[in-house]
């Protein structure tokens, strides 16, 4: 068997478990999630056998955009916690071996940040507004926006201040796009980073890593369709506001800061980008992992799975990195509700659950009993595949998205800023349920802040804890198989592969089986040490995964079980 990799290289095959700090945990019953809910589910993140947990946006913020709106990139919101509570967490995590990434958001401040205030009072030109992009508006007084740039949430990307100037926001008006051609920008994101990693933080997740270099020429032109993976709508690089090759001198800069500590600092990147693309933000000289959001985005078929896998294998072969596979996160559907829909041919799993949304969860009717056994077999897929893998807080439960959120309730600025007409991301980040029943579902002591619906009760920690064939289970034996068997980072596709049937093995013999046919089939020769769903006379049933160690007295098998076992 191989040895496990160097330390310094931790990030390669990690388990990453991603926690939406608002969402986890509440520890004083305000109804939202903080740190001290964090500190006191440690055990439970152990009990799961994760290696790392990623910490979405825990900063002060007015909550415009769930945190990704930063006012203070050194400090815990007070809702939160404190620097201390923070140390504690780490301290704590470190102490049972579970490294700590956090989020950092260099795109764009919060309107509330210092920085952007200190722009409004400051005249145009100013050095203040420099940190920003503030422009004058078209027509003879300057009262249209300077482009027609849409923002990513609706709406347009600019609005005006009191002056007249208009400033960029490719998000909502209330994160304003910082100028990363300044110098000021640039040193304090450096100073940042030293501030989290001097605390003894293990790594970060960039947001939206790939809109950092901005084309600002003017006349701005209209904007080329949005990138999609698998379009090439315009020439790589050649997009005034998406994934310019300028954006890797500043993760070229960054990685000096990483490498200035043992280990050096993890980087991985939140680029949708063009698969040949996403190698230069994973690449060793910049941040050394980039998301590959490939499977997210794939419908539950075995030739979407194997085109998928082969082609981002060979791509991070190509560059050098380790690739990693995410199945939900804290953006879209989650998956068990995304595979209980009809895949449809010409949309991707997330545009298929997104049109679902918009018909309020209910067209066409999810198969849940069919999505959750699916998901089990996706995420057994996923973790048994050669690099790292992100987890998303629940779906270790099996949960499902909420769908039917009312409107006064909801929190994404997707869902105020068009209006109602997209429902945006809630429906994946209700607060956890932890018991099966009490006041929010033992996520705290009062109501929380986005509605639970019923249906958490019976997929509550609590209720699936003592359960063998829970989801929860499932994860938990996985994870242990998983670092038991720690296999290099090969895949050998064996000849079990077909249409229906997703079959390979990795270094010292240990495979991994998925039958995404509606019949049962034959399984390979060896020992099951873990299936999704219940095998079916022997055989591997529809919509299942299973891991298999070789039979004895094969050598590599022996050992292989000798050192599992131990
Ligand atoms: C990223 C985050 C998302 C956020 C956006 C703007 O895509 O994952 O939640 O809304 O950036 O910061």
């Amino acid at each position: 068997m191989e040895m496990s990799p160097p330390t310094a290289e931790w990030w390669r095959q990690a388990v990453v478990y991603q926690i939406y700090p608002r969402s986890f945990a509440d520890s004083d019953g305000d109804g939202v999630g903080d740190l001290g809910g964090i500190i006191s589910r440690v055990t439970y993140l152990t009990s799961l056998g994760i290696d790392a947990v990623w910490l979405s946006p825990f900063y002060p913020s007015a909550l415009t955009d769930g945190g990704y709106d930063v006012d203070d990139y050194r400090d815990v919101d007070p809702q939160l916690g404190t620097l201390t509570d923070f140390d504690e967490m780490t301290a704590g995590l470190h102490g049972c071996g579970i490294k700590v990434i956090i989020d950092i958001v260099p795109n764009h401040t919060s309107n509330r940040h210092a920085w952007f205030r200190e722009a409004l009072a400051a005249p145009k030109g100013s050095p203040a507004r420099d940190r920003y992009i503030f422009r004058d508006g078209r027509g003879p007084d300057g009262a249209q926006p300077p482009s027609d740039w849409p923002s990513m949430f609706g709406g347009p990307a600019w609005t005006r201040v009191q002056d007249g100037q208009w400033y960029l926001h490719l998000f909502a008006a209330e994160q304003p796009d910082l100028n990363w051609a300044n110098r000021e920008v640039r040193d304090d994101f450096l100073a940042t980073l030293r501030f989290w990693s001097d605390r003894g933080v293990d790594g970060f997740r960039v947001d939206v890593a790939h809109g950092l270099a901005k084309d600002l020429t003017e006349p701005f032109e209209p904007l080329p369709a949005e990138p999609n993976p698998g379009d090439q709508p315009v020439p790589h690089g050649a997009h005034p506001l998406w994934d310019r090759d300028e954006v890797h001198d500043i993760y070229a800069e960054w990685r000096q800061v990483f490498n200035q500590y043992d280990p050096p600092r993890a980087g991985v990147a939140e680029a949708w980008v063009h698969p040949s693309r996403r190698g230069r933000y994973a690449s060793p000289a910049g941040l050394g992992q980039a998301f590959n959001f490939d499977l997210l985005e794939a419908n539950w078929r075995c030739g979407e799975y194997l085109r998928v896998i082969t082609d981002d294998l060979a791509d991070t072969q190509q560059h050098g990195a380790s690739t990693t596979w995410v199945l939900s996160n804290h953006d879209v559907v989650r998956h068990a509700t995304r595979y209980a829909l009809p895949a449809q041919d010409d949309l991707s799993s997330i545009g298929a659950a997104s049109a679902w949304l918009l018909s309020g969860g209910v067209s066409p009717e999810p198969d849940c009993g069919l999505g959750t056994r699916r998901a089990r077999a996706a995420t057994l897929l996923m973790l048994a595949l050669p690099g790292s893998a992100y987890l998303y807080q629940g779906e270790e439960l099996g949960l499902h998205e909420v769908a039917d959120i009312p409107g006064d309730r909801r929190e994404d600025p997707v869902f105020w800023r068009s209006g109602g007409a997209e429902k945006g991301r809630d429906g994946c980040r209700v607060p956890l349920p932890w018991t099966a029943d009490g006041p929010s579902f033992g996520f705290g002591a009062g109501a929380a802040h986005l509605p639970q619906p019923a249906w958490f009760g019976p997929l509550s920690v609590q209720a699936q804890e003592h359960d063998s064939a829970s989801t929860l289970a499932l994860y938990r034996q996985a994870l242990s198989w998983r670092r038991k068997l720690r296999a290099a980072e090969n895949l050998e596709w064996m000849p079990g592969t077909n249409g229906q049937v997703l079959h390979f093995s990795r270094s010292g013999g240990w495979q991994c089986v998925t039958n995404f046919g509606s019949r049962a089939v034959p399984l390979p020769r060896g020992t099951v040490v873990l299936a999704s769903s219940p095998l079916l006379e022997g055989l591997l049933p529809a919509d299942t995964t299973a891991w298999i160690i070789p039979p004895a007295p094969d050598r590599v098998a022996q050992h292989l079980t000798a050192s599992a076992l131990q």
